[in-house]
């Protein structure tokens, strides 16, 4: 399974010939100036399967539209709102809720609570958060999406052991380095990868100084630069 990061939330899965967009942020990011992240996209995403949609704040469904043109075919997987309102805009969707593993191509995709809200720009509500536990032959990743600690993350190993986590690590809107370090204990998986940082100003850390608490817990904080992939 390789990953590549782009910015923020938003990642490429990449299992065995399928292509996993996770939560695209690109047009609205301000990371990217004047546009040049059409150039990123025309340069590292070179085909898209799926979309994987945790909650609908517009830092995680603001290109789902891009995409779905760019790259025909595409299936938004997300919670049940969340693909009734892509639904209507023409977009294939598949809808889901808490509760069971289901199977595609790439895997088995179990879509996980999170602590956090969910709502579109417009006002439309989202559906409750969520996040993304997934079970391949190449390895199980948990994509936690927005969310606070919680004691639910304790359920997460029992389906089976994870090879990496997802978790955000920026704080305010989400858990900060501290929490995820609880997080990683709950979820009894050593290495994560961090994102959901250094995107706005109130959301900023020090790499190092993260990369330091975790690898002081006997963790493994992995950080990527845009474009950035590893293989797990
Ligand atoms: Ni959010
Ligand atoms: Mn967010």
């Amino acid at each position: 399974m390789k990953i590549i990061f782009f910015t923020h939330s938003t990642f490429v899965l990449k299992i065995h010939d399928k292509y996993l967009l996770i939560d695209p942020f690109f047009s609205g990011n301000p990371v990217f100036d004047n546009k040049n992240f059409l150039k990123c996209i025309d340069d590292l995403l070179i085909r898209v399967d799926y979309i994987l949609l945790t909650h609908a704040h517009y830092d995680h469904v603001c290109d789902v539209e891009l995409f779905s043109q760019k790259f025909h075919g595409v299936l938004v997987i997300s919670n049940y709102e969340i693909s009734n309102y892509f639904e209507k805009k023409g977009i294939k969707t598949y809808g889901m809720n808490y509760g069971s593993f289901i199977s595609f191509p790439f895997g088995k995709l179990k879509y996980v609570w999170a602590n956090h809200s969910s709502v579109f720009n417009d006002g439309t509500y989202g559906g409750n958060a969520g996040g993304f536990l997934l079970h391949t032959n190449e390895g199980n990743l948990y994509i936690s999406g927005d969310t606070s600690l919680m004691s639910e993350m304790n359920l997460i190993p029992i389906f089976g052991k994870l090879k990496l986590s997802v978790l955000p690590i920026g704080g305010r809107y989400t858990m900060d380095i501290e929490e995820a370090i609880l997080a990683s204990d709950f979820l009894k998986c050593k290495k994560i990868l961090g994102v959901h940082y250094n995107t706005f100003e109130e959301i900023r850390i020090n790499k190092d100084e993260a990369k330091k608490k975790f690898y002081e817990k006997g963790k493994e904080l992995i950080l990527l630069e845009m474009g950035e992939s590893i293989c797990i």
